[in-house]
């Protein structure tokens, strides 16, 4: 068994599904079940035999301690965090809970647990922290893409605390010996993304007939990997990676929002033809940057590709158009992620910002 901390959300649910489709090996599933995570992602997995739910906080630490007990899962990779930057920008209190404080009760937990273990068993367990490209904060558009050696430089709270659970990581390896992997991916999308992140949170607008709000001038860029992609990269790292070590990943795929917002523009005429036959493109607006908006992310993948043998497989035009479909044929999962708390988050992220 592995334990998978905040398999409910967008990479979690991605990752337990394409996991539990290929293995026999069961996955205990701990989320807290915030706003991010879609009650129909649950039921999803549910239906699979192999998974197991608990309801449960990674800043509970007894929780986590017995269920490690309980269960003895080979090991843990932790996806739990709160994820979007823009609400860590409008209170980061929650990210320095979750990401920071909750990673340093997950990893002692996880480090009793470890200690106590018989010889063999203690060699092969493995702690994966799956983190991301922005702890290395923002390329200037000349600059080499992202690697394992970058400094950490993280510029928004989300990308501050991610950066502090991947220091305590390294630390709990360095001192106490703990077989830990810590993967820094670029922007993911797929099925199951909270319609809070740009992709789904374009295509939402769209068929809303609403305004779609890029920020800025819509150049900043970013380097789009389908999830699919990165859960076979995780798979990946937990089976051959070399403990103490860092992957980064990404999809060698760099996007202008702008251009971004086009094509899933020009994939929904197509799809679903705006009843009033003009383009979605249209109602494309330049809104209020997001404040201290990192320019451009980009990763090079050198070190996964020539270590661990792993590549992309889905072809960015491929893979938007799939999850446009994908997001067309789950109204009712669209639906249910358009809770009161995601209207109130959008009177406040973009009332005042979205021209009528
Ligand atoms: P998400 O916001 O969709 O899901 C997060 C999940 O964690 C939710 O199910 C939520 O209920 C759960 N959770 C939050 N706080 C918790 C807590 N205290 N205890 C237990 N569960 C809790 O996030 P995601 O996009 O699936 O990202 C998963 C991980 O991957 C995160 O650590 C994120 O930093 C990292 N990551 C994301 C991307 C991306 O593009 N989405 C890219 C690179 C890395
Ligand atoms: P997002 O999906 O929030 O991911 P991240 O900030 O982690 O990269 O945003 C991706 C890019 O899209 C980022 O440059 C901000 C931009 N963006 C918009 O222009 N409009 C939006 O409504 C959102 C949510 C994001």
């Amino acid at each position: 068994m592995i334990l998978v901390t905040g398999g409910a959300g967008f990479i979690g649910t991605n990752f337990i599904l394409g996991w539990l489709s290929q293995r026999d090996e069961a996955v205990l599933n701990v989320d807290a079940l915030t706003y991010a995570a879609n009650p129909r992602n649950l039921d999803v997995l549910n239906a699979l035999a192999g998974h197991q739910f608990v309801h449960g906080n990674i800043n509970d630490g007894a929780l986590i301690s017995g269920l490690l007990a309980r269960h003895r899962p080979r090991a843990v990779l932790h996806f739990a965090a709160e994820s979007h930057v823009d609400r860590s920008i409008a209170g980061p209190e929650a990210f320095v809970q979750t990401n920071i404080v909750g990673t340093a009760t997950l990893l002692e937990a996880v480090r009793s647990h470890w200690h106590a273990l018989p010889a063999q068993e203690r060699d092969s367990f493995r702690y994966l922290q799956v983190s991301t490209d922005e702890v290395y904060g923002s390329l200037a558009p000349q600059d080499p893409p992202f690697n394992e050696r970058c400094a950490f430089a993280p510029n928004s709270p989300y990308a501050a605390s991610k950066a502090a659970a991947d220091h305590l990581v390294r630390a709990w390896h360095q001192t106490y010996g703990l077989p830990t992997l810590t993967t820094h991916c670029s922007n993911n999308y797929g099925p199951y993304q909270h319609p809070e992140k740009l992709i789904p949170m374009m295509l939402r607008s769209a068929l809303a007939g609403q305004r779609l709000p890029v920020y800025g001038d819509g150049g900043n860029v970013r380097d789009w990997l389908h999830v699919s992609d990165h859960c076979r990269a995780l798979e990946r790292v937990l089976e051959a990676g070399i403990p103490g070590s860092t992957y980064a990943i990404g999809g060698t795929n760099e996007m202008r929002n702008i251009e971004l917002v086009q094509a899933l523009c020009a994939e929904l005429d197509i799809l679903r033809p705006a009843a009033d036959g003009a383009s979605y493109a249209a109602r494309i607006a330049l809104v209020a940057d997001r404040r201290g908006h990192d320019r451009r992310y980009a990763i090079d993948s050198g070190h996964i590709r020539r270590e661990l043998g792993w590549s992309p497989r889905m072809a960015f035009a491929e893979g938007l158009l799939e999850t446009a479909r994908w997001y067309l044929a789950h109204a009712a999962w669209l639906e249910a992620a358009q809770t009161e708390d995601y209207q109130h988050w959008l009177a406040r992220q973009y009332g005042a910002r979205v021209p009528a």
